[in-house]
């Protein structure tokens, strides 16, 4: 039996912990996340989509990066994570607009010249589903861009068991409440000759850690 998106738990703290984490996420992602919107294209005046925005750190750097001829939209399940970013929103003086929906009920065609979803797919049962409805909220000739985690690829130098066990269980815990693989960012890959997909470029990056980059 197939699971539901909808009742599936949500392996993370969502809410104001949740937004918290995010916000460090995204000072260890944005370096890497800004080239990836940059080398796609995305410019003032775009109308974009933030699909599993969370507390919308993406979400306001790309409103900002659009500017006031754009918009952006962000997306999430969780609606007190929304909250937050509602009101980051408010204090940045951005115009955007974040909405509760389920990445697999995303029902919106032909609407957004850019499609995003940072760390999403992972934590869905069917992400080829929610991709499917990404692809479809793109205007013909716009652009889907994903950046998202092959989880078993975390590693530690020097090794450390005590890491190796963090990332086994992670998955353990994840399989178990959300169904589906932490292995989406190689796994979508596979999904570039689906119908509609005209050009696909991909690539892999791997952050490194606060400790190391201090070292540089
Ligand atoms: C790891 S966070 C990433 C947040 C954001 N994209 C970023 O990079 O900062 C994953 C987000 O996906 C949301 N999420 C998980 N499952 C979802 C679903 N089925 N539909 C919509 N959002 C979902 C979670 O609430 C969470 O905010």
């Amino acid at each position: 039996m197939e699971r539901s998106s909808r009742s599936e738990g949500y392996v993370l703290r969502g809410g104001r912990a949740g937004a918290e984490r995010l916000r460090l996420l995204n000072r260890v992602k944005w370096p890497s996340t800004e080239p990836l919107l940059e080398a796609a294209g995305l410019r003032t005046g775009m109308r974009c989509l933030d699909v599993g925005c969370g507390g919308g750190d993406v979400t306001l750097k790309m409103a900002a990066m659009v500017g006031p001829e754009g918009h952006v939209v962000g997306v999430d399940r969780d609606q007190s994570i929304l909250q937050l970013a509602r009101r980051e929103a408010e204090d940045q003086g951005l115009p955007v607009t974040f909405r509760r929906l389920e990445a697999e009920e995303l029902a919106e065609a032909s609407t957004y010249d850019l499609v995003f979803a940072r760390y999403l797919l992972l934590h869905l049962p069917r992400p080829q589903r929610a991709v499917e409805a990404m692809v479809r909220a793109a205007r013909p000739g716009g652009r889907l861009v994903l950046e998202d985690v092959y989880f078993p690829g975390h590693y530690c130098y020097p090794p450390s068991a005590a890491f190796d066990r963090f990332v086994e269980l992670y998955q353990a815990v994840a399989r178990a409440k959300e169904g589906g693989t932490r292995r989406s960012g190689c796994a979508c890959w596979g999904w570039r000759s689906r119908p509609g997909w005209w050009r696909y470029a991909s690539g892999s990056s791997c952050p490194p850690s606060a400790r190391a980059r201090a070292s540089w």
